[in-house]
């Protein structure tokens, strides 16, 4: 990246977004160009960011910033013959999500091409990354020829951001970790969405969380990020459309890395938990639908449903675990039908079940409550960087809806340590909501489809 302009005034650009001006698009590529290059002061930086977390920006702003953002660094480059064949999906976190594993591969079994970038754990949220990497040897590091590659020979890959794959979000990022800024509905457009142009998509469908255990709380404020995203991912030239899905309860049983990835391998056997194989099918669905290779997402949402049962997103999936450096045995014992998965994924020390403490119905679990608690036990990280227990976690016992006993098991939690402290044990207790059951309402989790606009 050039800079274009050999005296940028910062200090003016500040003052000004301090006062509520608005930016041109000029001032914001020479801001991220000195991000990028490193020409502007760290506490420039800040107050800039901090400037735009209070006056917010208007969505001619937005788009500048995300474009400038994804062009500061490597764009990915496909081969002709792929047009309208690269598709993605970006989940905004949540509790037991492990849908990008069984998705990605679906979507490759079906003809796409799927350069899943994705992110690590941070606070209660649980990473992509993380979660694959309990596979003994699987390398999240791929070169952008080595994507491409894995692409061409296998259909899909899950990897971490190329070393110059958006730079000025990596900078940004960080600062805005250490000064607050994080939750300012501009920031995370630009930061998720640059990333996303960048790998020159066709379609992207978001996944927005709303929901106790989301970065969103309630349903409209996740509807007002849904419609930035799509925004600007349409006027960069992606097809894109958000999903708004409901995160209380934890997705599928199985909260944490080593145990979310069994779980991921049961949906590829056709197998596992309900709400899984529903959601994979609804994202796949729209996706397929979104890259025109299913009429309509209910005929995309049988295709992948076949995929799931046939073996060949299993196949996909095991064909990505060699490319992506895991053993030819590990990658073909884990997607065997008989596997046992205690060989490969390193199981915790202690395993704890609790017990329902009244007769009555499941009405709620809370999956914040329960992420919190796997968060002390080692299961997830506070600051970028630290290191994770891939064994920690948690399998619900119970579903939704169920009719239970006292005394009971309802949840098992794996751990290192050698036992749960009388506090852990009250939270997880309290996460657990039994009542009568003619106050229980199943809830769908997709509640509403932003289309492309
Ligand atoms: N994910 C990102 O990549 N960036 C944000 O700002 C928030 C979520």
């Amino acid at each position: 990246m050039a800079q274009t302009e050999s005296v940028v005034n910062y200090q003016e650009m500040i003052r000004r977004k301090r006062d509520g001006g608005q930016l041109s698009s000029a001032e914001i590529r020479a801001f991220i160009q000195g991000v990028t290059l490193n020409t502007i002061q760290e506490s420039q930086i800040g107050a800039m960011l901090m400037a735009m977390w209070m006056k917010g920006m208007v969505a001619e702003e937005t788009l500048a910033l995300t474009k400038e953002m994804m062009m500061s660094g490597d764009v990915f480059h496909w081969p002709e013959e792929w047009a309208g064949l690269v598709v993605d999906k970006h989940s905004t976190g949540g509790v037991g999500d492990k849908v990008s594993l069984p998705l990605a591969p679906a979507l490759a079994a079906c003809g796409c091409k799927v350069p899943m970038i994705s992110g690590r754990a941070l606070a209660h949220t649980g990473g992509t990354l993380d979660k694959l990497e309990s596979i003994p040897g699987f390398n999240i590091h791929q070169t952008v020829e080595q994507v491409r590659q894995i692409l061409q020979d296998v259909g899909c890959c899950i990897v971490g951001q190329t070393e110059n794959l958006v730079p000025a979000d990596r900078v940004l990022y960080a600062l805005r970790d250490a000064t607050a800024t994080v939750d300012s509905l501009p920031l995370i457009t630009g930061s998720i969405i640059s990333k996303k142009g960048a790998e020159r998509l066709c379609a992207l469908l978001l996944d927005v969380k709303f929901g106790r255990a989301a970065l969103y709380k309630d349903l409209n404020s996740a509807r007002t990020l849904a419609q930035s995203l799509v925004t600007v991912g349409n006027s960069l030239g992606m097809k894109t459309g958000a999903v708004l899905s409901r995160m209380d309860a934890p997705i599928g049983h199985c909260v944490g890395n080593a145990l979310e990835v069994c779980e991921a391998l049961k949906c590829l056997k056709g197998q596992g938990p309900d709400d899984l194989k529903e959601l994979v099918k609804s994202l796949g669905g729209f996706l397929l639908w979104m890259s025109n290779r299913s009429p309509t997402p209910e005929r995309g949402q049988m295709m992948i449903a076949e995929v799931l049962t046939n073996g060949a997103a299993l196949r996909k999936f095991q064909a990505m675990l060699e490319a992506q450096g895991v053993s030819t045995h590990i990658a073909h014992s884990l997607c065997s039908e008989t596997t046992d998965y205690s060989k490969h994924l390193r199981p915790a020390e202690y395993q704890t079940q609790l017990q329902v403490l009244d007769d009555g119905t499941v009405l709620d679990i809370d999956g914040m409550v329960i992420a919190t608690v796997l968060h002390r036990l080692g299961a997830g990280r506070t600051r970028a960087g630290e290191s994770i227990n891939h064994s920690v976690g948690a399998e619900l016992l119970v579903d939704l809806g169920q009719q239970v006993h006292k005394g009971q098991s309802w949840i098992r939690i794996h751990h290192d340590c050698p036992v749960l402290s009388p506090d852990q044990r009250a939270d997880l207790q309290g996460s657990l909501i039994i009542g009568n059951g003619d106050s229980y309402q199943a809830n769908v989790r997709v509640v509403e489809f932003i289309q492309p606009n």
